[in-house]
């Protein structure tokens, strides 16, 4: 399968022949969300993904992209955060600083990273949730309107830290938590999946034949949302794009 393929009015499927033009299509479609943002409202949020896919589509911005994009109006967030210090190298807000936020003209105010070195994880979401709450200016039950969230895939589907039959699937009214990731024997701190779906635009990268299976299962059949999380990730009035690779859609069968 290549080319694009609309599933709705508000959800797409891009397959991009190599990773390059993958994150080239990425990198389009934040510039695109940031300006359009910007015209509108007078400022761009976004929430980073963590993991190895996003380095590249980084490096993109903080080079050819760079001119492109209204740095001081653009606000920084992440959709998860392993249970380290920012200076820890599982840490997904260092990774975002080495790659990009320290290589643009981004205020450092804008900056808003989950406190993950706070040994209580349970504690670092909820100051997060707080941070959300304050900069959203949200009322009691109201969810923030990301403008742009950015998310990988897991192989075996997870997107943020929401994880195969983890707790956090369940939330229903906070906006971050701290989920008990078995597999991994520790905490993740994560968007709840109302964060996720109130956004105006959540974008999928998806790059490598080891993420072939998980994405078939999360496009193409109707296997639970509990299996594969990626799936429960549907904006409710918002748009939701899958940025492919080929290889990544090798077991599409579109
Ligand atoms: C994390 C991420 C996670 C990631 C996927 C894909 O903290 O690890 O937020 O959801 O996006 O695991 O990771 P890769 O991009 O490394 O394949």
């Amino acid at each position: 399968m290549s080319g694009r393929r609309l599933v709705s009015s508000s959800s797409e499927i891009r397959v991009l022949t190599t990773p390059q033009e993958l994150f080239a299509a990425a990198a389009d479609e934040v510039i695109r969300a940031a300006n359009e943002a910007v015209v509108k409202r007078g400022r761009f949020t976004i929430a980073l993904s963590g993991g190895s896919t996003p380095k590249s589509l980084n490096n993109l911005l903080a080079t050819n992209a760079r001119t492109s994009l209204p740095w001081d109006r653009m606000f920084f967030f992440w959709g998860d955060e392993r249970h380290v210090p920012p200076t820890d190298p599982e840490s997904n807000y260092l990774m975002a600083e080495e790659t990009l936020l320290s290589k643009v003209p981004v205020p450092r105010a804008n900056v808003f990273r989950i406190p993950a070195e706070n040994p209580d994880a349970a504690a670092a979401a909820l100051a997060y949730e707080e941070t959300l709450r304050k900069f959203f200016a949200l009322g009691p039950g109201e969810f923030p309107h990301f403008d742009l969230i950015l998310l990988g895939m897991g192989p075996d589907g997870h997107a943020a830290s929401l994880f195969p039959g983890t707790t956090a699937l369940q939330e229903k009214s906070r906006l971050v938590v701290a989920n008990w990731v078995q597999k991994f024997k520790t905490d993740r701190i994560t968007l709840t999946l109302p964060v996720l779906n109130a956004a105006r635009c959540v974008t999928f990268l998806v790059s490598g034949t080891e993420k072939a299976a998980a994405l078939h299962e999360v496009l193409e059949t109707d296997a639970l949302g509990e299996q594969y999380p990626s799936k429960l990730v549907r904006p409710t009035d918002g748009k939701l794009i899958w940025l492919v690779d080929r290889a990544a859609a090798s077991g599409l069968k579109g």
